[in-house]
């Protein structure tokens, strides 16, 4: 079918060329191989053949949000910054189908040296600002209940893999949590739509604007030259997610968790501590020594490099810092709530993003009273799935359903025999 509809375009892969990458996060398969024009001049370009099984609606969506950032995008910054689609979608049995990509030069952001990062982070982030969203962001008028529901995403409806994670845990009913490393009882994130309180009801004058939608570190290529990483000439790809207008912090937020989450849930007690803190303030300040020696230093640059630039945009539109830095909690919050869900995260890095959403909670509704209610404990870096209580999650559970078996049944078949299994996707 991929050859048949290749020969439609006048495309064929030429024989020979097919490496087979390992699986992503969502169970898409992906191979590289030459595509050339079969007829006249052969231009041969390596391209990044991606075949997504039908899972429930982010993948479906995935040309269709493609072709839209790619319409929608400044033309310098589409040229420059986002993945070229190589030919056009091929509609599988079963609702999968076959995205076919130029390929991007360069390593996932996240696989960067981190003591490369934070420059790296300025560089793309300011480019996004400037660049992606310039002139066309605008204004929406929400509360924080709100904002944070749309910021977890269909993951989140009733019967989505998020809401179901935190049903099977019992997450809707404390008011209250107790959670390892924490010595205080924080109010529950899970419970925040549940209430009807003025703090929920607060109003957020939302800053929205083009948006990737799933910015973590491995969707973010950048080339790299002797181990240099060259950050103006980077790519976002795994555009599925793309919106037109949605929150400006929710890349900020996702791309600074992810960036950041395992290294801070190998570090001590005491320096897991000092990042919560510092985010729970809206920026840095440069008097406080004491937070700035209590953590790596490359995580608070990191953390600046993202929100800077961010702050340094809504100022120079005359935005309201106070509902900026409100949106953005929210945003990090929602983040930090997804990430205590991925299993593909250390035990230590789920238990922190957990603590992150408890704290980003109570700075949200405001200081809690530990005896008006009795907190439940939560561990999130507890694994149901071993006590065979719930299955594990989501982000790799249709990948573990023996991709690669799947992969060459439906598409490897179709193009030839892989030869090699060389690592060039990172999963
Ligand atoms: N256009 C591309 N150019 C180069 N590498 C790519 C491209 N698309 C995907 N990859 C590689 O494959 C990996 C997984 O691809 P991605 O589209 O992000 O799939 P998933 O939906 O599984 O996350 C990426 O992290 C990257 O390493
Ligand atoms: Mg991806």
């Amino acid at each position: 079918m991929i050859i048949e509809s290749l020969r439609d375009n006048d495309l064929k892969i030429r024989s020979g060329t097919i490496e087979e990458g390992s699986h992503g996060f969502t169970g898409a398969r992906l191979a590289k191989a030459l595509v050339e024009h079969s007829s006249g001049p052969p231009e041969p370009s390596w391209c990044v053949i991606k075949y997504c099984p039908a899972v429930p609606l982010k993948h479906k969506r995935e040309s269709r949000r493609h072709w839209a950032a790619l319409r929608e995008a400044p033309e310098e910054f589409r040229r420059q910054h986002l993945a070229e689609i190589a030919f056009p979608t091929v509609s599988c049995s079963q609702d999968a189908f076959v995205v076919g990509q130029f390929k991007a030069d360069g390593i996932p952001l996240g696989k960067a040296d981190p003591g490369q990062l934070a420059d790296a982070c300025k560089t793309i982030w300011r480019t996004m600002l400037l660049g992606w969203t310039g002139k066309d962001y605008n204004s929406e008028q929400t509360t924080v209940a709100g904002l944070l529901t749309r910021e977890l995403g269909d993951g989140f409806k009733t019967d989505g893999w998020l809401h179901d994670w935190a049903r099977k845990r019992g997450l809707f009913t404390p008011d209250l949590l107790e959670l390892p490393g924490e010595s205080e009882p924080l109010p529950n994130p899970w419970r925040l739509f549940t209430k009807d309180t003025p703090a929920t009801r607060r109003e957020i004058h939302c800053l929205v604007g083009r948006t990737h939608g799933d910015l973590h570190g491995d969707n973010i290529l950048v080339p790299t030259y002797d181990g240099i990483a060259d950050a103006n000439h980077f790519r976002l790809i795994d555009l599925a997610t793309y919106e037109a207008r949605a929150p400006l912090s929710r890349d900020l937020a996702a791309l600074l968790v992810s960036l950041c989450w395992r290294e801070i849930g190998k570090c001590s007690p005491g320096i897991q501590s000092t990042v919560l803190t510092y985010l729970e303030r809206d920026k840095r300040n440069k008097r406080d020594k004491r937070l700035d020696d209590g953590m790596h230093g490359w995580v608070r640059k990191i953390i600046d490099a993202l929100r800077g630039p961010a702050f340094q945009f809504v100022l120079d539109r005359r935005g309201d810092p106070e509902h900026w830095h409100r949106q953005l909690k929210v945003s990090l919050l929602a983040q930090a709530m997804l990430h205590s869900a991925y299993s593909t995260g250390t035990p230590d890095a789920r238990r922190w993003c957990a603590r992150l959403a408890g704290r980003l909670t109570r700075v949200l509704l405001g200081p809690v009273n530990p005896s008006a209610a009795r907190p439940e404990f939560f561990d999130a870096g507890e694994d149901l799935g071993k006590t065979g209580k719930a299955a594990g999650v989501i982000r790799s559970s249709s990948a573990t359903r023996n991709p690669r078996r799947h992969w060459r049944r439906s598409v490897g078949h179709a193009l030839s025999r892989p030869s090699g299994r060389p690592d060039w996707t990172t999963g």
